[in-house]
């Protein structure tokens, strides 16, 4: 769609022969996919000529509010952001818009009005909340299935909307329980660790199913899984989300059951974006949904893997 220029990118058609500055500002490092975003996010940056630049938030809401302040300070011509939570946005995002900065989210939202950022890239994480439990209600043993859950970073879009997805795929499948949720905070640590308080506190009780908001918290419990003397992938199934190459090994090892990808190139479609915006003040949908896609072990997770290997994951 296209709008009258706004004075914002009158200033950027102005500027659009000279390399483009983008701040970003990432959560931190916390999985496999989010290193390879932030990864693919410097090799578009550099494959466009556009001067990026990188702010670490270690997983901190003031740290990230603390970089958008700077990037606005330095006068950047747009930020990227992917917000560790969905809320606490609007002032920063009225400071950027007020400095006529475009702002695009990255593969988180915000509950902000949608009128403060230019545009969101990112998949719909209720979906992708759903084809996890859609799996299991199609692959799950006959009879009671007890499902633990591993919630990603507590208060983040995608812990809050992979849960509903997964609950409302499940929901008339009686035989489904959810009996224990709790964050892992997206880490592989995080997922260990409360793997095993799970186990300690479901010993003797059955558990069919690990449902996992990302592959990192999966990979943690499967190894704690093993150290208790079971089987993943067979004793309890696994289903999470990301497709990182190492979950396709523990595919191919028999160790996890499906996952469902989300891609870590966002910039791409990102960046796109704000050069349509910078040339003539293109104004692009407010959502730019990526794909989300459903692994199993029937897939080749070998060559899902070795596609994957070099992507800086
Ligand atoms: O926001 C996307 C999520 O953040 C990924 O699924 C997870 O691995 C990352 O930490």
């Amino acid at each position: 769609m296209k709008t009258l220029l706004t004075s914002a990118a009158i200033t950027a058609c102005a500027f659009a022969a000279s390399a483009q500055t983008v701040g970003f500002s990432q959560i931190g490092s916390e999985s496999g996919w989010r290193a390879a975003e932030t990864t693919l996010t410097r090799q578009q940056a550099e494959e466009r000529g556009i001067d990026l630049r990188f702010s670490d938030a270690q997983q901190r809401q003031e740290n990230q509010i603390a970089a958008i302040r700077s990037f606005v300070a330095q006068g950047v011509d747009a930020i990227l952001l992917a917000p560790v939570v969905a809320t606490g946005w609007d002032s920063v995002l009225e400071e950027a818009q007020e400095a006529e900065i475009p702002v695009v989210l990255l593969d988180r939202r915000v509950d902000s009005s949608d009128d403060l950022y230019l545009t969101a890239v990112g998949s719909d994480l209720v979906h992708e909340g759903s084809v996890a439990g859609q799996w299991l209600v199609d692959n799950k043993p006959e009879g009671t299935c007890r499902v633990v859950e591993l919630q990603g970073t507590t208060g983040s879009s995608p812990a809050i909307d992979r849960a509903t997805g997964f609950r409302n795929a499940i929901e008339g499948n009686a035989d489904i329980e959810i009996v224990r949720s709790q964050t892992g905070d997206f880490t592989r640590t995080g997922g260990k660790e409360v793997m095993e308080s799970f186990l300690q506190a479901e010993a003797g009780n059955e558990i069919c199913a690990l449902y996992a908001h990302n592959d990192d918290m999966a990979l943690g419990a499967i190894q704690a899984i093993k150290e208790a003397g079971m089987d993943p992938g067979d004793d309890i199934l696994i289903v999470s989300i990301d497709a990182v190459p190492d979950i396709f090994q523990a595919m191919a090892d028999g160790d996890a059951n499906a996952t469902v990808e989300l891609t870590p190139n966002m910039a791409g479609p990102a960046f796109d974006a704000l050069e349509a915006y910078w040339a003539d003040g293109t104004e692009p949908e407010k959502f730019i949904q990526t794909e989300s896609k459903l692994y199993t072990q029937s897939d080749d997770p070998m060559a899902e893997y070795e596609a994957r290997k070099d992507l800086g994951y």
